[in-house]
């Protein structure tokens, strides 16, 4: 397996940016850092890679439970309060996967019992990127109510630019096969940390960013094949929307091998390399 090619752009940039390295494009190659070592691992890589052609993270439905004016506030938790601790964190990036400092981020959710605190503010509050385009939400897993998968709401907003209201996903809840409304490209990286959570997501906003800051050299040059693809080699078949593929199901999608990790139906939009929490690349 290629490894290296695996190292997104998107990877590389945080890489840096948790090391302060100036030069991201010198860390090809270099070194296994803590978020390479995930990327590059066995477990789903944290997000979609934010390499050339991406797309933006997709928005979603506001939902009826929304306030403005929320507070601004990295913690949405008192020491009282009752839910299973998670912590949120990720980055905000732009189309040229350049991260975005002070950009808005204002989340809402419901408590432990599945309720929005639609009287107050409890569990809202907004916040911004720092200057490396970071953030981290202190929270408790939200709590289910009828009709929907466990999900946190949240709108992004990069300085001056349009508002993406969005939604974020947990990995290997029962109900994310029967919402209409999830989407598996929005599924955080979710891992135990007790006695709580830790999730990861990075927002990537559809915000041009100029070329002459971007690094060009860390795009994959060899063994990319088209993006259409009739062959159909050994091991699997050819990833098909509407399929219904179980964990540990092998296909082939633009002349790649992915393996699935969670079962699932395949819909427009979902293509393996578009979800990597549903297909893990061979
Ligand atoms: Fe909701």
């Amino acid at each position: 397996m290629d490894e290296e090619k695996k190292l997104s752009r998107k990877t590389v940039l945080k890489v840096a940016l948790a090391a302060g390295v100036a030069a991201p494009v010198a860390l090809i190659g270099g070194p296994a850092l803590a978020r390479t070592t995930v990327a590059s691992g066995r477990t789903p890589e944290l997000t979609p890679a934010c390499d050339d052609g991406d797309d933006p993270t997709p928005a979603q439905t506001e939902g009826p439970y929304f306030k403005p004016n929320s507070p601004q506030r990295t913690s949405l938790v008192t020491p009282n309060t009752q839910g299973t601790r998670l912590t949120v964190s990720g980055y905000v990036f732009g189309l040229g996967c350049l991260p975005i400092a002070r950009a808005l981020l204002d989340f809402w959710q419901a408590d432990v019992n599945g309720a929005y605190d639609n009287v107050g503010y409890t569990f809202r509050g907004h916040q911004f990127t720092n200057d490396q385009g970071a953030f981290t939400l202190s929270t408790i897993v939200p709590g289910l109510y009828p009709g929907r998968t466990r999900h946190i709401h949240v709108k992004v907003q990069a300085p001056g630019r349009p508002v993406l209201t969005t939604q974020l996903y947990f990995p290997n809840e029962p109900r994310n096969n029967t919402d209409t409304i999830f989407d598996p490209r929005l599924l955080m990286t979710v891992r135990d940390v007790p006695p709580g959570r830790q999730a990861a997501f990075d927002f990537v906003l559809n915000v041009p960013q100029t070329s002459t800051t971007r690094p060009t050299s860390t795009t994959p040059t060899t063994s990319n094949p088209p993006t259409t693809s009739t062959s159909n080699p050994p091991g699997g078949t050819t990833w098909a929307a509407g399929t219904g593929y179980s964990a540990g199901a092998r296909v082939t999608y633009s002349g790649r091998g992915y393996v699935c990790l969670q079962g699932h139906t395949a819909q427009p939009g979902w293509e393996p390399p578009s979800t990597p929490a549903l297909w893990r690349a061979e």
